[in-house]
């Protein structure tokens, strides 16, 4: 079943595990994810469209592909826009139905970001969706498929957190505390000190981008100290291409519809494991 991401964030947050929120693009990402979802115990799991994948699949298909696969299985699942800073198409998609979008105005300066994000706060709530914005800026690590590579790492100031919060009423936070998009160039150096200040002051569920390659006591650690959603990609990639490239370099290359299989089994490997990581603390 779809739902939005508030009650389930929130009662993550009460628990101290976090939801899973993977890419999706294709039927073969959403199925992978929602195959793990179900056989890690049915976790409520978020399907994640990015704005950057609207050339694989419009807002439209994305969400009928979402509601037909969600409303065979008991769990909830939610459909989330990721990393959207064009304000018509969070508007569209909210209007196709998804539950849940990120309008990500991190870029922009701190006052500009607060008005876009109030105005989608409004727009959304009003429609039962919820909303997650983003303050302070990721970098961009190896292969990754967002942001930019002149991306820089910005960390999230706690006190214009609150403000922030305050003044726009979103349901969520992303907070930038040295995790990149992508794969990490060296140890990932995490502020959890910056983390614990945050959560302190907001007492709300907190997001963390970037979660390719994050040691599991890491992700852990951040749980514990108020993430509840964690957005996976990169890695989910990686893998399935370099076990699809084995299958397409061998002697005997197979048929299209058995890569679409291995694809779909390697995004529910890769997605199996984070979930794992995810579990109560
Ligand atoms: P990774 O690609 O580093 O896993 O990050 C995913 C993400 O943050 C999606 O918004």
């Amino acid at each position: 079943m779809l739902v939005n991401f508030r009650e389930m964030l929130s009662d993550a947050y009460r628990d101290k595990r976090a939801v899973g929120s993977f890419n999706v693009y294709n039927y073969e990402t959403m199925r992978g994810v929602l195959d793990a979802a179900v056989e890690m115990g049915s976790k409520p799991v978020i399907l994640a469209f990015g704005a950057k994948y609207l050339e694989n699949m419009s807002l439209q298909d994305a969400y009928s592909m979402a509601f037909a696969l969600s409303s065979q299985r008991n769990i909830p699942v939610c459909l989330h826009l990721d990393h959207c800073s064009d304000m018509d198409v969070v508007f569209q998609a909210i209007r196709e139905g998804f539950g849940s979008v990120m309008y990500d105005g991190s870029s922009l300066p701190f006052e500009e970001n607060m008005a876009n994000t109030k105005l989608v706060c409004r727009f959304a709530h009003a429609c039962g969706v919820s909303v997650e914005a983003e303050l302070g800026s990721i970098a961009a690590g190896e292969a990754s498929h967002e942001g930019s590579p002149d991306d820089k790492e910005v960390y999230t100031n706690p006190e214009s957190a609150r403000e922030f919060v305050a003044r726009t009423g979103v349901d969520a936070l992303a907070v930038s505390i040295g995790t990149v998009h992508g794969l990490y160039r060296g140890a990932p150096n995490i502020r959890l000190d910056i983390l614990e200040r945050i959560d302190k002051i907001l007492g709300m569920p907190l997001v963390l981008h970037g979660g390719s390659g994050i040691p599991e006591e890491t992700i852990r650690a951040c749980i514990k100290a108020g993430i509840c959603k964690i957005n996976v990609n990169t890695e989910i990639s990686s893998y399935a291409v370099a076990e699809l490239s084995k299958l397409v370099g061998s002697p005997k290359p197979p048929h299209l519809s058995v890569l679409a299989l291995k694809e779909r089994s390697c995004v529910d490997e890769v997605v199996k494991k984070y979930i794992r990581f995810f579990e109560a603390q």
